[in-house]
């Protein structure tokens, strides 16, 4: 048991988190280490019933000393950021702050997960500073004498249940979608993706060194996610634009109360819409030939049995 590595997840309560706790314990093999703010969570506690050391320390600057206690002893760690709005964001130096603290304490191998830079990639043209933070965390992690790996996640489908949640309107459901009605876009399910993607990861650290990789349950139109919806669940939905700014506005005034806010959701989709989610190199079939089971839309809807309600993971 003393022998057996363990692995250090900061973000251990997130969606994403979660998914890596759960994989690394019921595979077997690792022992984790659960950074959390507040170990007495609903969430946490489950992540200690599953056998999670559980570390209590924020993912906010300042937090240096706490995140190398977390660190130490951990062979590999996963870091995850949370969301941040784009006003007044510091994620690039919270990123670059966790990664230094795991090699100050002599952790072997980083998995960070990423974006894409969408300033590089669209010329500075689209505003998307949660996308583009992320990826020069990652240049900067790469740059430090440890091994280190990106995962890339698709859109959430959860997004639909915490963010762009459904509404009755004349006895339908109307589903406002951040994207074109054809637009088919990659999405996953966080909380069941990320962890099998990760655990292989940290199974190689050789083959996977220096690798930036997408995870990607499903590429699917919103007219194709309305359309699976009603199959699924037998109500009647309709799709409604939340891809422009009138139709976000309109749909989710409180997204656009802070202009900056709409600016970088704005330009998240136009960027996706216009130059693609993932850069052109990218192997998106990377996590589905080591993760077959990862669900799709329609099986992520029959395994949550979700009827456009709004859900919380917190
Ligand atoms: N939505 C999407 O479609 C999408 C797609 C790809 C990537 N992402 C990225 O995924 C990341 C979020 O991942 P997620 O959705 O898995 O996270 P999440 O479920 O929103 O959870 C964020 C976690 O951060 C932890 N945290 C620690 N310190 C914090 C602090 N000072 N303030 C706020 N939270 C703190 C919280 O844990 P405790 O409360 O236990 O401390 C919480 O569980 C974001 O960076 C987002 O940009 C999102």
């Amino acid at each position: 048991m003393l022998d057996t590595p363990i692995v250090a997840v900061a973000g251990a309560t997130s969606k994403q988190g979660r998914s890596v706790v759960r994989s690394l314990l019921q595979g077997g093999g690792y022992r984790v280490r659960a950074l959390t703010r507040d170990p007495a969570s609903q969430v946490a506690q489950s992540l200690e019933r599953q056998g999670a050391e559980l570390v209590a320390g924020s993912l906010s600057l300042g937090s240096d000393d706490a995140w190398v206690d977390a660190f130490s002893g951990a062979r590999a760690a996963f870091l995850v950021t949370p969301p941040t709005p784009p006003r007044g964001s510091r994620e690039y130096e919270l990123g670059c702050r966790i990664a230094d603290a795991a090699v100050r304490a002599g952790v072997e191998h980083v998995v960070f997960s990423a974006l894409e830079n969408v300033d590089e990639t669209t010329g500075g043209k689209l505003f998307a500073p949660h996308f583009t933070d992320k990826a020069r965390v990652a240049e900067y992690i790469s740059g430090l004498p440890v091994a280190s790996t990106f995962v890339i996640l698709s859109f959430f489908y959860t997004n639909l249940m915490e963010y762009y949640v459904p509404r009755v309107e004349d006895g339908s459901l109307v589903l406002p979608i951040y994207l074109p009605e054809d637009f088919r876009a990659p999405f996953v399910d966080p909380v069941t993706a990320t962890g099998p993607a990760v655990r292989e990861i940290i199974s190689k650290p050789e083959r996977y060194d220096g690798e930036t990789l997408p995870i990607v349950g499903d590429v699917i139109s919103p007219r194709e996610m309305v359309r699976t919806f009603q199959d699924v669940t037998g109500l009647r939905a309709e799709y409604r634009d939340a891809f422009t700014y009138d139709g976000l506005a309109r749909n989710f005034p409180e997204l656009v109360a802070d202009d900056l806010h709409a600016q970088e959701i704005l330009g998240m989709v136009n960027y996706a819409v216009e130059y693609g989610y993932f850069r052109q190199d990218r192997d998106l079939e990377w996590s589905r030939s080591i993760d077959p089971e990862a669900l799709t839309w329609e099986q992520f809807l029959r395994a949550t049995g979700w009827r456009g309600e709004a859900r919380s993971y917190g």
